[in-house]
């Protein structure tokens, strides 16, 4: 097999949804990132709001870029390519990160590389972990089995190569990050509503109600969580309308309960479908990968099913610029082009976020 080819430092720019995010990854070590998060601007909202997206990726791009390349101390003409989220995602928002990546790789006569954004989240477990040098950070060997569990996806793919995923299986209905978005809000707690709820579940105990926990037993990556968020939504409409007042233990005994119920199908589903496809490597990536309830459940199964479990650093698991620099230089290497003429942004059917345009519990429009 010929060896890839070497590329030097590759600039990934981030936009798909609410967070404008550049990176400078060098053999998948991390030289300098810098994040402009919006989710202060679409909080009042309860959901991203697509065009508002847009037009603040428009403002942060270029001094996102800039400040990525000098906290790297690299300067254009240094790089070895660009990469660029190209799908899937809000299609304004992907089309600010796209044409500016396509203008920068044009004027800086650079390779550009589009990449899909859940492909990025799975290959973000090649990145050197922050804190430990080349010599300690370990990578999982190819064949894996990855599941990429976001705020628009929950998928499992077998993993083969950087530019070579396969479907095993994916969520029937909400992705699991928008079932904990959409039950935290319900439950009053502000957008994006996942780590808070994951906060309270680790103050509350799990057990006291009976959360429905349909699909346990598949081994077809088929996950479904809009029978269990309907289960609670009925439930907090129950106790409210008696006249309870969901907050303090109440509160986080729900999100116990709640969160419980998500993990245990993610982890069921997912190990019997890796037994299924005989694979033995496991890598977790995504927002929802960052979840605590999670990671420790994927650690005990893994370790009682002699499966190896690859977590993406925490630091790494939402919409970063890192995960996509460090899949384009892998595809750059791959020898993947794009033309920056033709490069464009392509949302796909699949809905990544729900967009509640209905100001959240409190707070003022
Ligand atoms: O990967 P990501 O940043 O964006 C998408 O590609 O969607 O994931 C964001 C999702 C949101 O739904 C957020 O609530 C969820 O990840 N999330 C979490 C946690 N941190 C982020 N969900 C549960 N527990 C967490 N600790
Ligand atoms: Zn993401």
């Amino acid at each position: 097999m010929s060896q890839p080819a070497a590329v030097g430092p590759v600039l990934g720019l981030e936009t798909s949804c609410d967070e404008t995010a550049a990176a400078v990854v060098h053999c998948g070590k991390v030289l300098g990132q810098s994040v402009a998060t919006q989710i202060p601007i679409h909080r009042r909202f309860g959901g991203v709001v697509p065009e508002i997206a847009a037009r603040n990726h428009l403002l942060t791009v270029l001094p996102t870029v800039q400040a990525a390349l000098s906290q790297a101390s690299v300067a254009p003409q240094q790089l070895g390519g660009i990469a660029v989220t190209a799908r899937p995602g809000l299609i304004g928002a992907l089309l600010v990160g796209v044409q500016t990546a396509n203008a920068l790789a044009w004027a800086w006569n650079l390779p550009i590389v589009g990449v899909d954004h859940t492909a990025a989240h799975v290959w973000s477990v090649m990145l050197q972990a922050p804190g430990l040098d080349a010599g300690q950070s370990r990578t999982p060997q190819l064949p894996f089995a990855a599941l990429a569990v976001s705020g628009g996806h929950t998928s499992l793919y077998r993993v083969d190569g950087p530019a070579e995923l396969s479907l095993l299986g994916r969520t029937l209905d909400d992705a699991a990050g928008e079932a904990f978005d959409k039950v935290g809000k319900l439950l009053g707690l502000p957008y994006p509503a996942g780590p808070e709820v994951d906060r309270l579940a680790a103050l509350g105990r799990s057990g006291s109600l009976r959360l429905p926990r349909g699909m346990l037993g598949r081994q077809d990556g088929a996950y479904s969580f809009s029978g269990l968020k309907t289960a609670v939504r009925l439930h907090i409409e129950a106790r409210r309308g008696a006249g309870e007042r969901l907050e303090g233990q109440v509160l986080a005994d729900l999100c116990a309960d709640f969160q419980a119920a998500v993990v245990e199908q993610l982890v069921r589903v997912t190990l019997l479908t890796l037994k299924r496809h005989k694979l033995r490597d496991l890598v977790v990536a995504g927002g929802v990968a960052a979840n605590a309830g999670l990671r420790a459940a994927l650690t005990e199964a893994c370790r009682r099913d002699r499966v190896r479990l690859w977590p993406v650093p925490v630091a790494y698991c939402g919409d970063n610029g890192a995960m996509v620099a460090c899949l384009g230089e892998a595809l750059l290497r791959a020898g993947h082009r794009d033309d920056p003429f033709t490069l464009d942004a392509q949302p796909t059917g699949e809905v990544r976020r729900a967009t509640a345009l209905v100001p959240a519990p409190g707070l003022a429009p």
